[in-house]
């Protein structure tokens, strides 16, 4: 039975993408399957990791209900994709049933079987797409980087959490806090670690001890339309990832 992870921060650009496809190559690396689910209408997951999300059904078809999992899965050098495109910003609009929240989960359910880790992107929102992912989740990772108003947000992140606990999915909890883009030279950055550090604490959620450095390395990965890990394994971002998956792993036992 696959456990499924989400990557949410409603702030843009804090690394979200990023993350979940470096742990999806990292868990793929010690050997697990994995799915990731693009559920971001930016598409930005599927574009990086060169799925076909322009002639190929997407998981907008899949929450509409006009198809199965199996009939939307990727099958890609490095792991297995559900891809999105532009099309699935009108689905918050489009799925209006009861039970909207639930479409996601219900809709994966006959792959769970298939993986051990479901890896899901989410767009930088805490609409009913995040929603969604959260109430498939088992475990929610906030990438952060380490400005203000990333750490102020993380608040309003958890009391959304907290809602979904309550209204749709008991058993989802914060795997842990992920600093990205850090620069460990500069005494802002350190400074907002810090802050998040104090903020994690006050919610009761952990802070990974891993942090993930500023690297052009990431975004010449992705230019490329090549995982990050496979890229330039031997990068410094690269062993940041690496070794937040180890101890992300480490956390699961
Ligand atoms: N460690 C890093 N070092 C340098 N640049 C990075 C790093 N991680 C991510 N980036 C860059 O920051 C930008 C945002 O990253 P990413 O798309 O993963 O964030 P996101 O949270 O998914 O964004 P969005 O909210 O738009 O979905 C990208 O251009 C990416 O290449
Ligand atoms: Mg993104």
């Amino acid at each position: 039975m696959a456990k499924v992870v989400v990557t949410a921060n409603q702030k843009g650009g804090v690394a979200k993408t990023t993350t979940a496809s470096a742990l999806a190559a990292g868990l793929k690396q010690k050997g697990f399957s994995v799915l990731l689910v693009d559920m971001d209408p930016q598409g930005n997951l599927s574009d990086s990791v060169g799925a076909d999300n322009m002639s190929e059904l997407t998981v907008y078809e899949l929450l509409k209900n006009e198809t199965e999992a199996k009939e939307v899965v990727q099958k890609l050098d490095v792991f297995d994709i559900i891809p999105a495109n532009i099309m699935l910003a009108a689905a918050e609009q489009e799925i209006s049933q009861i039970g909207k929240e639930q479409r996601l989960k219900e809709k994966l359910e006959p792959v769970m079987q298939e993986y051990d880790y479901i890896v899901i992107d989410t767009p930088p929102a805490l609409g009913l797409l995040t929603i969604n992912a959260f109430t498939a989740a088992d475990e929610v990772i906030v990438p952060t980087t380490a400005g203000i108003f990333a750490a102020t947000g993380i608040k309003q992140l958890y009391d959304t959490i907290e809602k979904v606990k309550k209204y749709c999915n008991p058993k989802i909890k914060i795997a842990g806090i992920l600093m990205t883009k850090y620069n460990p030279r500069t005494n802002n950055d350190k400074d907002m670690k810090e802050l998040t550090e104090k903020l994690a604490q006050y919610m009761q959620v952990p802070v990974y001890n891993t942090f993930i450095r500023n690297s052009v390395v990431v975004e010449e990965a992705q230019s490329r339309k090549t995982n990050l890990l496979s890229y330039k394994k031997n990068s410094a971002v690269s062993e940041d990832y690496i070794s937040f998956v180890e101890e992300y792993l480490k956390g699961e036992k």
